[in-house]
């Protein structure tokens, strides 16, 4: 069996070198929030950082979504991927904290993004009722207003639950963090 530090390392290695690779599925990964009425609410978020030192996730958004609200209410989430290729699942459990414009994070991320991805801030907000007849072609140039609308999502991991589907052979572990980051009474489980 594989120790179990290695799984540990193995898996935020994968993440983080997600991070640059669109074609890699751990790049796109569902981040699950509850909503006011206790409903599970899934949707897909592009990773953009993770850090194995200190367990966390980095994800953009918009601060007028619904999850931004949720999180605000109940920061508890639920990362999920998983590899086609490598049959792997990484289910990650932790706390979302929520940096918006005023945060020097998310204005020093802001400022790294490309015009492109900034120009998607622009828009109404995400979930409103959207007038088709009167969609204007995208504008070029000023992307600004979207500044005050961007937000960045830090999840602190707690727990990492790591399942390899190997044919015969399943495994699964178990690995708790610390709010430092470190690994704590890492454990092999029935898969
Ligand atoms: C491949 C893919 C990547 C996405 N990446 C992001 C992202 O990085 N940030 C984001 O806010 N929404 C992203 N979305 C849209 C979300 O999945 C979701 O529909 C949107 O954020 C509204 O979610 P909410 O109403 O639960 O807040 C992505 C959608 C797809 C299909």
């Amino acid at each position: 069996m594989t120790p179990i530090q290695d799984i540990d390392l193995s898996a935020w290695q994968t993440l983080a070198e997600a991070v640059s690779q669109p074609d890699n599925p751990f790049r796109y990964l569902s981040l699950s929030s509850v909503d006011a009425d206790g409903q599970a609410q899934a949707r897909t978020l592009v990773l953009r950082r993770a850090t194995q030192a200190t367990r966390q996730l980095e994800f953009h958004t918009d601060i007028r979504s619904a999850k931004w609200q949720e999180l605000a209410v109940n920061p508890r989430v639920t990362v999920l991927g998983y590899g086609h290729q490598s049959r792997l699942q990484l289910r990650l459990q932790g706390n979302a904290q929520r940096y918006d414009a005023d945060s020097e994070l998310a204005s020093r991320v802001w400022h790294s993004l490309p015009a492109h991805t900034q120009s998607t801030y622009t828009g109404g907000p995400p979930g409103d009722a959207r007038d088709i007849s009167t969609d204007q072609p995208a504008e070029s140039a000023d992307n600004s207003a979207g500044k005050a609308r961007f937000g960045v999502i830090i999840v602190q991991v707690t727990l990492l639950d790591w399942y390899q589907l190997q044919r015969g052979n399943n495994q699964r572990a178990l690995l708790p963090y610390s709010i430092t980051g470190e690994l704590d009474a890492a454990r092999w489980v029935n898969p």
